[in-house]
């Protein structure tokens, strides 16, 4: 049985740092495991020019600068910017992010079909003439792929996109690249699949060991609770297959995504799971599961550098078998604090170096 891992050093393809006092919690955690980081743009307001761009990955070093993480682990973490596309985005807009050389990507929200994202596009055809741009520069397409109109059912949402979007924009664009991010069907599996190797996904830690059930069985879990939503269990099984297959189309994205802990707990609760912490214990009990712990390395270090044209990483981080308790929450925002996923629980892994 294994019960060390050795991994080269992970990068986190998709994940939420926030802004502001946020930065202080959200960016010693992610720098704790991961090398580079796509951070994603949903900041208020988004992250919508390169400007923006450039001044939010000053804010997240600064936070940086000031935490107590070691120094190499401070030398070896590597933001990386998101442009946010709304219907106003031109080309020059993009070709000005390529320039810049510190935005990796672009990000498609579909307008309100997740936090921070009324500011998202209206008319996706309309924006066809920035991703005839983006094909022809290289610049990645990230996306939020749910449909968003109130009469589709939530469950529905993601199929309904790929269907009726994206297989549209793959048409048109047969060369750009594109990442689905956070997929949650075995359709969206499928789909990826099915595509040529420009189209990719990130999967998550929740969507690998969760189902529905867990949200809803026994009363609504909150915590539990994100966007895309937890899908029916024979969706995660699908997932946990493709992850594992050593397909280098799937990589590791966190999705981590801070919420204050009251904004979960109510009524109108926040969507999101805030996991950077004890992502990799996660990713490698998932991956125990399928008992496929060889495949960890290349989903969670490889495959996602290879899709971005990067090299790998050159250090390493070690896992071993031992249980930990998740913490019940940490500090944030000054006088609120963040709850993460499995929080109080007890998982089979950790980071020890
Ligand atoms: C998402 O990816 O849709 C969520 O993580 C959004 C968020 O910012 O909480
Ligand atoms: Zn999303
Ligand atoms: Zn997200």
């Amino acid at each position: 049985m294994t019960t060390t891992l050795t991994l080269i050093q992970p990068d986190d393809w998709h994940i939420h740092l926030r802004d502001g006092d946020a930065l202080a919690t959200t960016v010693p955690h992610a720098a704790g495991s991961f090398n580079r980081v796509i951070c994603m743009p949903n900041l208020v307001p988004p992250v919508k020019t390169t400007e923006q761009a450039m001044a939010y990955r000053e804010r997240i070093l600064d936070a940086l600068m000031a935490s107590d993480l070691a120094q190499a682990r401070k030398d070896a973490f590597d933001p990386r910017m998101v442009l946010y596309l709304t219907d106003h985005t031109t080309s020059d807009d993009i070709r000005a992010a390529v320039a810049s050389g510190v935005v990796s990507a672009v990000k498609l929200y579909p307008a309100g079909a997740t936090t921070n994202s009324a500011d998202g596009v209206t008319d996706i055809k309309g924006r066809y003439s920035i991703f005839e741009t983006m094909q022809e520069i290289g610049l990645p397409l990230l996306v939020h792929g749910e449909v968003t109109h109130s009469e589709i059912d939530i469950f529905d949402r993601e199929k309904r996109f790929l269907d009726d979007v994206l297989s549209d924009i793959i048409t048109h664009f047969p060369t750009l690249k594109v990442v689905c991010e956070h997929i949650t069907t075995a359709d969206a599996a499928d789909f990826v699949l099915a595509q040529a190797n420009n189209v990719a996904a990130t999967i998550t830690p929740q969507h690998l060991l969760f189902n529905r059930n867990h949200l809803l069985v026994g009363g609504v879990k909150p915590h539990y609770y994100c966007l895309p939503i937890l899908k029916r269990q024979s969706h995660q099984q699908r997932l946990l297959e493709v992850a594992t297959s050593g397909n280098p189309k799937f990589f590791l994205g966190t999705d981590s995504a801070p919420h204050a802990t009251h904004t979960k707990e109510s009524a109108c609760g926040c969507a999101g799971c805030y996991s950077a912490v004890h992502a990799l214990p996660l990713y490698a009990a998932a991956f125990e599961q399928m008992n496929a712990l060889d495949k960890l390395e290349n989903f969670a270090s490889v495959y996602g550098a290879n899709f971005y044209g990067l090299p790998v990483n050159t250090s390493t981080i070690t896992l071993i078998k031992q249980a930990q308790t998740v913490p019940s929450h940490y500090d944030y925002l000054g006088d609120k604090t963040l709850t993460p996923l499995l929080a109080g629980t007890e998982i089979d892994w950790q980071v020890v170096s």
